[in-house]
């Protein structure tokens, strides 16, 4: 079976890089990705390339070569399925944050509204591609909704979830370590799994692309992001240990890191993971855990997750005792406010939570970050207190407590401290000895990513506080590390 026609419903993080990879590895095939967010759609046909609504590096070039050549992005669902040999289901599918499951299991309903939509429009027979994350066993659910069309269409439903981290999203599909198939054994799915290999054969090779049954494929993507997660929450909790003992966790990581049964990727101490995944695929596998009666194994996993708040807590707590047990009234600044590096994205992000303690205990927090505007920050704090129940007029109050500057400098001048919430590399390169003389004394820097050189920071006069990093301050701040101590 060649296919022709692609067709992916969802324009986010996902849909829009990976299409664009297809389309480019694939230019005798038409690949249109629809969204129902007409903005986003327009933000994707943009001329100016910088305004593409996600930012990745490498994105952009791959755009420019194949969009108008063999893909498209439209708001035109309907046809758009219609006119597909293969449809791609990237729709988002965040935590519940109502009814049944609440704070913990997938929302499916934007993909089973897709199911329903194709099921109403398809006229001739599909192969439907799971490319959102989703509960193990979601492919029945899919397969049940489309076979009560009625109308004689036959569907394949195949689960190929994606395995690409934000900020390296395009380097990694084009040398992705494997993709994942999974279909069911019958002789029209290994078909429909074989045309699916097909697409990713023009780029990656035969031992990159790994099939399995379909529920394999599905469990395999939410334990991927579990272990991954696993990882950080270990090293974050190994963090503290280091403060009160004086190890220092970078060393700690590199030394069990050079262990190849260990390996050394993924154990870099943070203020704690964000994204839009590791926490939610973590909830809905602990909810599905106990779903089937396991609840050890749900506990295990819920732990990742409570050390991952404990982290962004442990480091808003760490600020406040240090710059003598109060922040009311104080400028805090925060360099950067994405999840990570080399990326637009907010979603989770450690910053939110970071700036929400800070913020009850009084500070002004000032935000400069490279890729994000005034407005996602806001909507970003406005969303959580919204979630919390908080009043509107609370909420708006709070919101006057945030600064938002488009240049570091003019967000660091007159601070009390600064915090590294994000790890762009720009703010390595800062002239911090200008910086310093334009603060209040003691100058306070807390970097949650241990990317800033500690040493020269001191040199200068600033006080630096690392992630897993001895915590005594100089002599002059005794008093001050026993109360952060005890
Ligand atoms: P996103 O929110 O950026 O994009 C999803 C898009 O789907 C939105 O633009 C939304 O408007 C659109 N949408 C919703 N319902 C629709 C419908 N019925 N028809 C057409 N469009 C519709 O989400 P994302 O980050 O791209 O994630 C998508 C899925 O991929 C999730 O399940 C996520 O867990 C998974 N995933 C994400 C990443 C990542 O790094 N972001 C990585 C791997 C997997
Ligand atoms: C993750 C998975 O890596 C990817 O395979 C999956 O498809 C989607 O979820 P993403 O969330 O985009 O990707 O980025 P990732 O690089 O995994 O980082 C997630 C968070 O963990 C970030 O906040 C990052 O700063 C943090 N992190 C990562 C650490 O704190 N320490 C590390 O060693 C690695």
């Amino acid at each position: 079976m060649k296919i022709k026609n692609i067709c992916c419903l969802g324009a986010g993080y996902v849909g829009g890089p990976t299409m664009s990879v297809i389309a480019l590895k694939c230019p005798e095939i038409k690949v249109t990705v629809v969204d129902l967010n007409t903005e986003r759609i327009l933000a994707w046909n943009e001329e100016n390339l910088e305004k593409l609504p996600v930012y990745e590096p490498g994105l952009a070039e791959v755009v420019r070569e194949a969009r108008g050549r063999n893909l498209f992005f439209s708001t035109e669902v309907d046809s758009a399925i219609e006119a597909a040999d293969m449809i791609f289901i990237a729709v988002n599918t965040p935590t519940k944050t109502y009814g049944e499951g609440k704070g913990m299991a997938a929302d499916l309903k934007f993909v089973e509204l897709c199911a329903r939509q194709i099921a109403r429009i398809a006229k001739n027979d599909k192969i439907i591609v799971e490319k959102s994350t989703l509960p193990v066993r979601t492919a029945q659910t899919l397969q049940t909704i489309l076979d009560h069309t009625g109308n004689g269409v036959k569907f394949e439903v195949l689960s190929n979830p994606e395995f690409l981290a934000e900020g390296t999203a395009i380097n990694d599909l084009l040398n992705a370590d494997r993709v994942l198939i999974g279909g069911n054994q019958t002789e029209s799915d290994q078909k429909a799994i074989q045309a699916l290999v097909d697409i990713y054969a023009h780029w990656l090779s035969p031992k990159q692309i790994l099939t399995t049954n379909v529920w394999s494929s599905e469990l395999s993507k939410l334990t991927a992001n579990a272990f991954l997660a696993q990882r950080i929450s270990s090293i974050n909790a190994l963090s503290a240990l280091c403060e009160v003992t004086e190890a220092d966790v970078d060393e700690v990581a590199a030394a069990i890191g050079t262990d190849s049964r260990i390996g050394s990727k993924f154990l870099k101490a943070s203020v704690g993971f964000g994204g839009s995944c590791f926490q939610k695929d973590i909830l809905n596998l602990v909810y599905l855990c106990r779903y089937f009666n396991l609840p050890e194994v749900a506990s295990y996993w819920e732990q990742i997750i409570i050390l991952n708040d404990y982290q962004k807590y442990r480091f808003a707590k760490n600020i406040i005792c240090t710059l003598f047990n109060t922040v009311s009234g104080k400028k805090i600044t925060f360099l950067g406010w994405a999840f990570k590096k080399d990326t637009n994205d907010t979603r989770e992000s450690a910053a939110i939570y970071v700036a929400e303690h800070l913020i009850e205990d009084g500070a002004e927090i000032h935000v400069y970050d490279p890729k994000v505007s005034e407005e996602k920050i806001k909507a970003d704090m406005r969303y959580l207190w919204e979630l919390k129940g908080i009043s509107e007029e609370k909420i708006k109050s709070k919101l006057n407590q945030i600064f938002v500057y488009k240049t570091a400098v003019e967000a660091l001048d007159k601070a009390h401290a600064v915090a590294v919430l994000t790890e762009w590399d720009e703010f390595k390169t800062y002239d911090w000895k200008t910086v310093y003389s334009k603060m209040y004394k003691p100058a306070f820097v807390f970097d949650g990513r241990n990317i800033l050189d500690s040493k020269k920071l001191t040199a200068i006069g600033f006080q630096v506080k690392g992630i897993g990093k001895d915590i005594r301050f100089s002599d002059k701040l005794k008093g001050i590390n026993e109360l952060v101590l005890r």
